[in-house]
């Protein structure tokens, strides 16, 4: 296990730190860009109260509304355009990971004469790989992603229908103000996607890194546990700040790279979910939950012991060996059966996808990631017939 790990990210973490924005803000611009979703952050008050942190710190701005969920490359060159005509020198990311990652890629996309588009992974492709941006201050409104501390970004192109993603290490937010108020008001199910989303950033990971991580390992269980436990109170009592806040900081440190470090992992599942999103506009986690089980009763077939090792420190269970099946296959069932009683999804109709187009799916997620071999990449990789079985 070798690896090389830095986050430069500060975070402020804790009920009201929305307050400290304004003050946060003048550390690293003089004029911000905003840049919001669809509206649910002005009905909730919540870009009132930023506005009133900025104007006590005497910060001026202007805005770029409506990003999308499953942001798109079309609202990234328009944020880009409004910095250069209106002269912002800081990003101010306001909202849910679609916000946020939006707001990274026009931080880089004002240093870049071309289309942002070009930044985006997909296939070998790599037409510009940014070398800077200007600083972005992210506020998370929704507990999911982990954008707000990671230097990943993952954006649409509405008119190929690809979905993909750019990491770097100049999208890194240079702060998180991570305020637990402001997620109060997410819907029910958009709160069990956001708890969804956190556990298989981290079961991605632990499924499909080398083994012979023990501390990650133990790490990744803390952080599933914690989603499992505090996630079912945050859906009972949305106005629970203890419960938000647990589930808040659960999805932050299960994609800041801390329980990646040396696992040389891949994520799968995310690369068929980017790919049923880019054609069906579906909530991300909906998409991995409707794929995610089946893939672990795949791989569990070539690596048992991983997944006998999840039911036994997750669900207690009593294994009569290390690769013990019938282990690995009820800690799979009972898992399951805690993603359905959150109310996420777990097949693939359940979010109105059929089977007409599930060549194409096969041919754009091998698009988006591949191997010297042609396979997707993870612990086992995938063929094309593995990725249409698991399709099916
Ligand atoms: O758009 P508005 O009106 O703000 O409503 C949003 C949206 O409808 C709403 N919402 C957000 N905060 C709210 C709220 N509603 C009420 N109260 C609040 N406080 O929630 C809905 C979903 O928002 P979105 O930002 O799309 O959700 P999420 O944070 O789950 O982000 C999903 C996007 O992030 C990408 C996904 O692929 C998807 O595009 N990902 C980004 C990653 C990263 N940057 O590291 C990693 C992830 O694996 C993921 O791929
Ligand atoms: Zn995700």
């Amino acid at each position: 296990m070798n690896f090389e790990f830095q986050n430069p990210t500060r975070l402020i973490f804790g009920a009201g730190s929305l307050s400290r924005l304004g003050e946060v803000v003048s550390e690293y611009g003089q004029k911000a860009l905003i840049v919001t979703g669809g509206g649910s952050i002005k009905r909730s008050g919540i870009f009132d109260r930023a506005v009133v942190s900025l104007k006590g710190a005497g910060i001026p701005f202007a805005q770029c509304a409506g990003v999308e969920p499953n942001p798109r490359i079309s609202s990234v060159v328009r944020g880009a355009e409004t910095v250069r005509t209106e002269g912002c020198d800081v990003i101010i990311a306001l909202g849910g990971g679609s916000t946020i990652d939006a707001a990274k890629v026009i931080a880089a996309a004002v240093f870049y004469d071309g289309d942002p588009w070009d930044m985006i992974r997909h296939g070998d492709e790599k037409l510009y790989v940014p070398l800077k941006a200007l600083p972005i201050i992210a506020v998370p409104t929704l507990a999911a992603t982990g954008s707000e501390a990671n230097s990943t970004a993952v954006i649409s192109n509405e008119e190929t229908l690809i979905k993909s993603s750019i990491s770097n290490n100049c999208l890194y937010p240079r702060v998180a103000v991570v305020d637990p108020e402001l997620t109060v008001s997410v819907p029910k199910d958009q709160t069990a996607y956001g708890v969804c989303d956190t556990i298989i950033h981290v079961t991605e990971t632990y499924f499909n890194g080398i083994g012979g991580t023990p501390i990650q390992d133990r790490f990744a269980e803390g952080v599933i546990l914690t989603a499992m436990e505090w996630g079912p109170k945050a859906l009972a009592d949305g106005t629970d700040i203890e419960a938000r806040a647990q589930i808040q900081w659960a999805a932050l440190v299960a994609l800041n790279g801390w329980l990646q470090v040396g696992t040389d992992s891949s994520r799968p599942v995310h690369k068929i979910e980017h790919t049923l999103s880019a054609h069906h506009d579906v909530t991300h986690a909906a998409g991995l939950s409707a794929v995610n089980q089946s893939w672990m009763r795949f791989a569990a077939k070539t690596r048992p012991e991983r997944f006998v090792q999840f039911a036994q420190r997750i669900f207690g269970l009593i294994p009569k060996s290390p690769d013990d099946m019938d282990c690995a296959m009820e800690g799979i069932d009972r898992f399951e059966e805690f993603m359905k009683s959150i109310g996420c999804p777990t097949s693939l109709s359940e979010i109105g996808i059929g089977d007409e187009l599930f060549s194409r799916y096969a041919d754009d997620i091998l698009f988006l990631a591949k191997d010297r071999y042609g396979n997707l990449p993870g612990r086992p990789t995938m063929n094309r017939d593995d990725i249409l079985e698991l399709l099916r």
